[in-house]
């Protein structure tokens, strides 16, 4: 298979596929809070403490943005220190946020506590717009003039006034960029179909701890009132539900049983049940879960959205999962386009999948077989390598770093269970 790879850096997971998944894992913080939570502490100078923080790859970018932007940054164990200057820096390089698209997350730290900012916009500049659009209207509704440019995006303003914003679509890091640039504005802004992810109430936690007025994080509304001065707090942050949802997937997928806890299981509350449907026993309890299953996995239909619908982060989890169930699944992508890249993939290892749009057909069961196949983005890299627990023979999943984003120590993780996934880093020469 190396035809398929020129010569170059590989790291890559080698997993033998094998028998059935079985003990207890520990889910860490969740990272699409944790690294808002890095771009919250902006706001206040001085020392915010954040417990629970997952040691992934991109804390560590986000970690350097901030680093980049005037703070000190240490880490013991899963506590992180942040000890923000009274003054912060203005502007985030292109190198960090083409690393890391959800680094613009600090627009609103920024604009509120300079008045201005400058963001290198990754990808295309269409595309780069398009995803970034509705937190730039709404930046603009609280005052701010954004300036584009071809490979970045600057806002300015005076002061930040509050307003009453509706949101078109519920998206996550626009609700969150508004609810930044808004806990020190002039006065009362309103998010109207605001993103009701957990993740949000954990941002407004902190945010409230730090002295802001939010009411309704975690509702569809959410109603901020200015303050004029926030301090640095400390925070846990609440455990990762797509972390939980990944290894939950593997316990069902390889016939095991695994008790996955650090993570509340009121946030899986559909994704636990489309468990159920498909066949697999799910007991839960306080701060976890435990998932098993035998053999006669059954088909089931999901349809991606926003929370509290079928989360899009377990879609390409779930699509290797229904490979495995007896009779024809549907799976519909609502949030992303075009996030079907795993599909490809698990293809080649033998499975049954036609796309339509953006519908997935799956038929199964099929027996998938080991081959050489490339993670095309975190959550799809992470279905690949359970995929390789239930192929026959081996199967190499390179570009393994997307993992490592959201990931930590997944390998080691997957061994403890009784799985055969080795990380293998070479550097491949051309023959
Ligand atoms: C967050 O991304 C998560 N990332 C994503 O997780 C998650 O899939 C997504 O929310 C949905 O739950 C982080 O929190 C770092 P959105 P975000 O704004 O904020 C379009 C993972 O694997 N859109 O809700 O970018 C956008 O293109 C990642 O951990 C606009 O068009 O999600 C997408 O189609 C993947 N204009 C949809 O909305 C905008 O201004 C959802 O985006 C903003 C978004």
């Amino acid at each position: 298979m190396a035809e398929r790879y020129p010569a170059a850096h590989m790291n890559a997971f080698v997993i033998r596929g094998g028998g059935p998944l079985r003990g207890e894992v520990r889910v860490g913080g969740a990272k699409n809070s944790a690294l808002k939570l890095l771009a919250a502490a902006l706001l206040a100078p001085g020392r915010t403490v954040l417990r629970n923080v997952p040691d992934i790859a991109d804390i560590t970018t986000m970690t350097a943005v901030v680093e980049h932007l005037g703070c000190r940054v240490w880490r013991d164990g899963d506590r992180l220190t942040v000890e923000v200057p009274e003054e912060v820096g203005d502007e985030t390089p292109a190198h960090l946020v083409g690393r890391l698209r959800a680094s613009i997350i600090v627009l609103g730290p920024l604009l509120a506590r300079r008045g201005r900012v400058r963001v290198a916009t990754p990808g295309g500049c269409n595309l780069g717009n398009r995803a970034i659009d509705l937190h730039l209207s709404g930046l603009a509704q609280m005052g701010a003039e954004i300036i584009y440019g071809a490979d970045h995006v600057e806002a300015r303003v005076e002061r930040l006034a509050g307003a009453d914003i509706d949101l078109p679509f519920a998206s996550v890091g626009a609700t969150e960029n508004i609810l930044l640039a808004a806990v020190t504005a002039e006065g009362t802004t309103t998010v109207g179909n605001a993103a009701r992810e957990p993740e949000i109430a954990d941002l407004a936690a902190l945010l409230s701890a730090m002295g802001a007025d939010i009411h309704g994080a975690g509702t569809s509304e959410i109603t901020v009132r200015g303050v004029g001065r926030l301090s640095p707090a400390h925070h846990t942050v609440l455990g990762d539900r797509i972390e939980a949802g990944t290894y939950a997937v593997a316990a069902a997928v390889t016939r095991g049983s695994v008790a996955v806890d650090g993570f509340d299981p009121a946030h899986l509350r559909l994704v636990l049940a489309k468990l159920r449907v498909v066949g697999a026993r799910v007991d839960e309890r306080p701060g976890g879960v435990t998932v098993s299953a035998e053999d006669g996995l059954r088909s089931a239909d999901i349809v991606t959205l926003p929370y509290p619908g079928f989360p899009t982060d377990l879609q390409p989890q779930f699509l290797l999962l229904l490979t495995q169930a007896a009779g024809t699944s549907m799976l519909t992508e609502n949030v992303f386009d075009g996030r079907f890249s795993i599909v490809d993939e698990l293809v080649r290892l033998g499975a049954d999948i036609a796309v339509e749009g953006h519908h997935a057909v799956v038929r199964g069961p099929r027996t998938l077989r080991g081959a050489s196949v490339r993670a095309p983005d975190l959550r799809a890299g992470a279905a690949l390598v359970l995929a390789g627990l239930v192929a026959e023979g081996e199967t190499v999943v390179t570009d393994a770093a997307h993992v490592d984003r959201g990931y930590a120590d997944i390998a080691a993780r997957l061994r403890a269970l009784g799985g055969d996934v080795r990380r293998i880093d070479v550097v491949a020469t051309a023959v």
